[in-house]
């Protein structure tokens, strides 16, 4: 197994200016995630599950603290390392997809590969691989619009890991689907952990906890328990 960190963050902290109000979001959080495993966030709405895995992709820098992600600093890093880690290393899916309208469900996910600078066609081919393994062979050339919530939810799971990219964060990836699709992509999610992906993810359903090595559960900006399932690596 797997022993070295994806990420690690040392007493990580981040605040948001409302106004002339500063709100903290996250308190000094310390957590380990092993590459290749399966950690959940856990957590009343404004716990700062979200500012977590935002921080993690590089979309929002610490304000202190250490936070390192596949193995580089991300806390010292400028915003054109950090573009370049996101955009070749870690995928994001979000709640509500984000898929563009007008693009078809291959040029959704193939988007990440172009936007790194891969050839069109190498991007193309990367991209129907992404989409077979989240089981979407068949629907390359629709549009979001022609395909259920469960199967545009598969597509941006194909779009963060297309290209062998090694980390997923997951917000709410369940959260705006019905329990049984939800399922569905929560076995998808385990499956890539099991091919050796980082998954973290965010959820509000117990019953998604199932599936991951670690729970981590935030409340008011601050890890308030850290649970790791007791039959890890008995499934499948
Ligand atoms: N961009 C932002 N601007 C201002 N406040 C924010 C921003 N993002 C998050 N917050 C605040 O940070 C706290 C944590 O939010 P968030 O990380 O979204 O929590 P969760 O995802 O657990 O619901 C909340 O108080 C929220 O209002
Ligand atoms: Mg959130």
């Amino acid at each position: 197994m797997a022993t070295e960190a994806a990420v690690t963050a040392r007493d990580v902290s981040k605040s948001f200016l409302m106004g002339r109000q500063k709100v903290p979001a996250l308190k000094g959080v310390s957590l380990g995630v092993a590459a290749g495993t399966m950690t959940a966030l856990i957590g009343p709405s404004g716990s700062g599950k979200s500012t977590l895995l935002h921080l993690i992709a590089g979309l929002e820098s610490v304000d202190s603290g250490e936070l390192s992600v596949l193995g580089r600093p991300v806390h010292t890093s400028g915003q054109a390392e950090l573009a370049a880690l996101r955009l070749r290393e870690i995928g994001f899916v979000y709640q509500d997809f984000s898929l563009i309208s007008d693009l078809t469900l291959i040029e959704n996910v193939r988007l990440p590969l172009e936007g790194a600078g891969i050839a069109r066609k190498q991007a193309h081919a990367a991209a129907g691989e992404a989409m077979a393994r989240v089981g979407l062979s068949g629907l390359e050339d629709r549009f979001p619009a022609e395909v259920s919530g469960g199967q545009q939810q598969r597509a941006s799971i194909a779009r963060a890991i297309v290209g062998e990219r090694k980390l997923v964060l997951a917000d709410e990836p369940t959260g705006s689907l019905d329990s049984k699709t939800g399922i569905e992509i929560m076995e998808i999610l385990a499956g890539l952990r099991d091919e050796g992906v980082t998954v973290v993810l965010s959820t509000h359903n117990p019953a998604n906890l199932a599936y991951a090595d670690e729970t981590a559960e935030l409340s008011d900006g601050s890890l308030v328990s850290l649970t790791e399932r007791s039959s890890a690596g008995e499934r499948s």
